[in-house]
């Protein structure tokens, strides 16, 4: 594996040998030196023309803890802003001599093209609607650490499935790795093709959640809207908002994730995203060694 461009190009064996190197180096995350040689000399760039809090700081601290050296480049504050493509912005970082190329773009497929222009290994860190595999990863990471299996889990993933790089991700590995995936959302938040994933659909988040074990909620998200895809927030909210009183109703030892950011009140209430039941500080803590694993065999191990 040269590049990681999309979670469905991973097969079980693949997919489980990057969860199993993420819980061996997350060992790392407990010693007072957290640092390993692996990557020493290597250079890694996060080329990022999206905003990002969670995804690309973990990739730094991953790169970091592996002790590559880090180039941060954000499309905000470049020479994007007069203009320069894609292309030659890879190639300008190409020829200061990047080993890794994590990229988060707007655009869907970016990360597949930039693949052509640079002789360094690619990591997509998210592009347009289409998909975020470490996220995917490092969702399976969590689920797997705390139910203790992934295979015959079930899992409901709730909300904006149509603008979600995250859902298309997480329906690709974890069906790859045994687990049943129902969408829920309204008729309007879903892609025309979902038919054709490999996934259940249902518009009924009441009936979904006594028969799920992770329940994963997602943001609306607005920035990615162009028309009413639903009456009010409140409405929304009211059909597919997780509070205290729909959490009762989830088996007892389900869990609930989310990918962040949250928008607290609307898909999710404070009350349930403070609840040790929530599992999303969880999620960013294993997305550092879940990215150290993939940097780690992308970049430097065998
Ligand atoms: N989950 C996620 O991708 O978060 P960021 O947008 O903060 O990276």
């Amino acid at each position: 594996m040269r590049h990681l461009l999309s979670a469905g190009d991973l097969d079980r064996d693949e997919a489980t040998l990057i969860l199993d190197t993420a819980g061996e180096l997350a060992q790392v995350g407990d010693r007072s030196v957290k640092k390993l040689p692996t990557l020493r000399g290597r250079t890694v760039v996060n080329l990022f023309y999206e905003d990002s809090t969670r995804t690309r700081t973990s990739f730094e601290l991953a790169a970091k803890r592996l002790s590559a050296d880090v180039i941060n480049f954000s499309a905000k504050g470049s020479s994007v802003s007069k203009g320069e493509s894609l292309k030659d912005t890879a190639l300008t970082l190409q020829a200061m001599g990047a080993d890794g190329v994590v990229i988060r773009h707007g655009a869907s497929g970016a990360p597949h093209r930039l693949a052509n222009w640079v002789d360094g290994s690619v990591l997509n860190a998210g592009d347009g609607t289409h998909e975020h595999p470490t996220q995917a990863l490092l969702d399976a990471f969590t689920m797997r650490e705390r139910l203790g299996r992934l295979e015959g889990l079930r899992v409901a993933v709730v909300g904006d499935i149509l603008h979600s790089r995250v859902a298309r991700s997480n329906v690709l590995l974890l069906t790859t790795l045994g687990a049943h995936v129902t969408l829920v959302a309204p008729p309007t938040l879903l892609p025309v093709s979902v038919h054709t994933w490999p996934c259940e659909v249902s518009y009924d988040l009441d009936e979904v959640l006594p028969e799920s074990d992770v329940v994963m909620m997602l943001r609306v998200q607005a920035e990615r809207m162009h028309d009413s895809f639903f009456p009010s927030v409140r409405e929304y909210s009211r059909n597919y908002g997780l509070d205290g009183e729909r959490l009762s109703r989830m088996p007892e030892e389900a869990i609930v994730m989310h990918p962040g950011p949250m928008v607290r009140g609307m898909e999710i209430s404070a009350e349930v995203a403070d609840s040790p039941r929530c599992t999303v500080t969880e999620q960013v803590a294993n997305g550092v060694s879940l990215r150290m694993a993939v940097l780690y065999l992308l970049l430097g191990g065998s």
